[in-house]
């Protein structure tokens, strides 16, 4: 370049840089979709409404970004809990196009739709539009007492730690995944038409912790689920375990524990 800013002889100014370029590629590429929204104020309406919106989307857009994109842009008041945006902390749980998923670990363009639906999930009182209650799903995974339980100290001068061979870890490691997304309990038939019924995530941890050969709290939690509304409610539907997004597999987990209930486990 000369000292006036000119480029030398012979070279010519791209019209556009390449991000720009890029960005107008990705742009023109995008496709098209309707997103409606499910409205719902406990306090100020009767029934819940739903308001539509056009959002363009790419290949890796998912439901979160495009809810985020219309909250921006056209509606500021839709409520939507989220944190992580990577399937992690287990807030943005809803329900897209009929069935329980987490909306920044769906992609719209994996939902071969022309129409996405979101609402809130079933069997949580909504808060407002999306954003639902979770103190059920926290009161009941309190219950049964979700922390490793024995007299001793995890640290001792002789002990120092307790070691798991990798078959110990295996029997629970998969049920350590739960974010409690609350997903498995917004799918579960039982918890729909039973109030009281301690649901499929608490089960799957009460199995975790059950199956951990470093707690000695098996009986008591197994006291904690053997009543009326606890784990014989189960019908298994295996809808919890067919929309956990973790694998974690509570219809797997309640059958396990059933085992140490009918005494063909230890
Ligand atoms: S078991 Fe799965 S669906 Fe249920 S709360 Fe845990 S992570 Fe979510
Ligand atoms: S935002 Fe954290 S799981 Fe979706």
């Amino acid at each position: 370049m000369t000292k006036d800013g000119a480029l030398p002889k012979g070279f010519e100014r791209p019209s556009r840089s390449p991000s720009q370029e890029k960005y107008e590629k990705v742009k023109s590429s995008s496709k098209t979709t309707t997103l409606r929204i499910s409205k719902f104020n406990p306090e100020s309406d009767s029934t819940s409404t739903f308001s539509e919106f056009k959002v363009h989307y790419q290949r890796w857009t998912t439901v979160l970004d495009a809810i985020l994109e219309v909250k921006s842009n056209y509606d500021h008041s839709i409520g939507v809990r989220y944190s992580c945006r990577q399937a992690t902390c287990g807030s943005c749980g809803m329900i897209i196009n009929g069935k329980p998923r987490l909306a920044c670990f769906t992609k719209i363009s994996e939902l071969d739709s022309d129409l996405v639906t979101v609402e809130p999930m079933n069997n949580f009182p909504i808060i407002r539009d999306l954003a639902v209650g979770f103190e059920r799903l926290i009161a009941t995974h309190k219950r049964i007492k979700p922390y490793i339980i024995r007299d001793d100290s995890e640290v001792t001068s002789e002990t120092k730690e307790f070691l798991q061979s990798p078959e110990d870890v295996e029997k629970y490691i998969q049920f350590a995944g739960c974010i409690k997304c609350g997903l498995c309990n917004s799918a579960c038939p039982t918890m729909a038409t039973d109030s009281s019924f301690v649901g499929p995530q608490a089960l799957a941890q009460a199995y975790r912790y059950v199956a951990d050969n470093r707690d000695k709290g098996k009986d008591e939690r197994l006291k904690i689920i053997d009543e009326p509304h606890g784990i014989w409610r189960c019908h298994f539907a295996g809808s919890c375990s067919q929309v956990c997004p973790k694998g974690v597999d509570p219809a797997m987990g309640i059958q396990l524990l059933r085992g140490y209930l009918l005494g063909y486990r230890k």
